[in-house]
């Protein structure tokens, strides 16, 4: 059976730590889509690490930990990431695998992802610049190269072949940039990958499946930038979304059991793109600060605002969510007064719908207010010593989305969870 945890707003939901916090109730952790624009922070032992294409069950001995053939893969970041875990002294060789459909990020879709961001001047998407774009417009294109390609005789043809075809995107973008570093980087990363596990990765998760192992899915991004459903084209290139664990994992939808959604109490977006209750006062800038908002991957100060009831309902609705864990709750402990929008304005009309297009509408977040809980929660290890004003907080959440939310995560540390009792 398989389990999946995802980001039900616009990423960095706090999925890294929640993950490496279920770890231990399974056998294998699996990324299914997404790349090295994700950013996962961990703290082990106190010491922070952030993960960009290791899954985040690395950590714990004897957790099998696969990248699934939906992620795209820069071979140049695993490598970084190999060194910065066997800092923690872990050999990622033993316990990572890797699908051989799994498409592979070239220095030349990073190129072009910068190539593509710049032309867009101030309506660019504020990209993490990884290449993920380019990588998976290869993938639907059918020109990428795949990590099972590596292993092939004829691999730096293909390469040279794909290269040239890029070349020609980039001349008319007038890119310049000289990448010769950035290929011989690559070229040196994949003499680690060709050492590494390599796998089908369709029949290695039905086998352990079938064989009554247990299964976390980890999600990267969010679900508001789905591809599909997120606010495009304010998105990432992939399906950050629960069903994006059958096509990235190769896996059958009644395998599914929980969907974990994963939300902080408030709400962050980076890069450009709508986000309704958006702050731009100093109420955004004390989130920011408190929540100590800045990217784990590109480092930019993360957008803050209140938590969009609206959105998350809509994230529910397309996930399937069965259980929330909401994170980031003790960021909230000093704010006197906290609002929660359960409905936007459109048009001088309430809705408590997501529209298609949100960058070309109008959005006034219709909020309701309660009263901040004023209390360090930071140290509480129980839902019982929780103080009133956060219980009722998580209540009317509970009976909003109708999910409830059973765990709350009151601190980036490993410890610093907090079951909720079942409703
Ligand atoms: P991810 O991309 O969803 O894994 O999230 P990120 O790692 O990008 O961002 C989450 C940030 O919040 C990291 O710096 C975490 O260490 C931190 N964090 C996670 N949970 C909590 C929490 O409950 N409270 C606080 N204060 N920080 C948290
Ligand atoms: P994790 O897994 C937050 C955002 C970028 C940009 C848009 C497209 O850490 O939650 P891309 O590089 O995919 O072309 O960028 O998506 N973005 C993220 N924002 N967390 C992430 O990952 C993100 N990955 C991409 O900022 O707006
Ligand atoms: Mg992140």
């Amino acid at each position: 059976m398989i389990d999946v945890l995802l980001g039900l707003q616009w990423g960095d939901e706090g999925k890294g730590k929640i993950v490496d916090y279920f770890a231990p109730n399974y056998d294998i952790i699996a990324r299914f889509q997404g790349g090295p624009n994700a950013g996962h922070t961990l703290y082990v032992n106190g010491n922070k690490i952030v993960l960009h294409q290791i899954p985040s069950g690395i950590f714990h001995e004897g957790i099998v930990n696969l990248v699934g053939s939906g992620v795209v893969l820069d071979p140049v970041t695993l490598k970084k990431e190999f060194d910065k875990v066997a800092e923690f002294g872990v050999d990622a060789r033993k316990n990572l695998y890797i699908a051989e459909r799994t498409h592979l990020i070239l220095p030349t879709h990073r190129a072009l992802d910068k190539a593509s961001e710049l032309s867009k001047g101030t309506g660019k998407i504020g990209s993490t610049l990884k290449g993920i774009g380019p990588a998976y417009m290869d993938k639907t294109g059918r020109n990428g190269l795949r990590v099972g390609d590596v292993l092939d005789k004829n691999f730096t043809t293909q390469y040279i072949r794909l290269r040239l075809k890029h070349q020609k995107l980039l001349d008319s973008f007038g890119f310049q940039e000289d990448i010769t570093a950035w290929e011989e980087e690559f070229f040196e990363a994949l003499e680690l990958i060709r050492q590494l596990n390599i796998v089908p990765g369709e029949y290695f998760i039905n086998d352990q499946l079938r064989n009554g192992k247990k299964v976390l899915a980890e999600g990267a991004q969010g679900s508001m930038l789905d591809v599909d459903f997120g606010t495009f084209p304010f998105v990432t290139s992939s399906n950050t979304i629960s069903a994006g664990v059958c096509t990235g994992l190769g896996v059958a939808p009644q395998k599914i059991r929980e969907v974990i959604g994963v939300s902080k109490a408030y709400c962050t977006r980076v890069g450009s793109g709508p986000f309704p209750t958006e702050l731009l006062d100093d109420t955004g800038e004390l989130l920011r600060k408190v929540g100590n908002e800045f990217g784990a991957t590109t480092g930019r100060p993360r957008r803050c605002g209140w938590i969009d009831l609206v959105a998350l309902q809509f994230a529910c609705m397309i996930n399937g969510v069965t259980q929330i864990v909401m994170t980031k709750a003790d960021v909230l402990d000093g704010f006197e007064e906290l609002n929660m929008c359960q409905q936007y304005q459109i048009n001088g009309k309430a809705t408590s719908v997501v529209p298609y297009q949100m960058m070309k509408t109008e959005i006034e977040p219709l909020y309701t207010s309660v009263p901040g809980w004023k209390t360090d929660i930071s140290a509480l290890k129980s839902f019982d010593q929780l103080p009133d004003g956060m219980k009722e907080y998580i209540r009317q959440i509970n009976a909003f989305l109708g999910v409830p939310v059973r765990y709350i995560s009151n601190g980036p540390g490993r410890d610093q969870i907090i079951e909720a009792p079942k409703a």
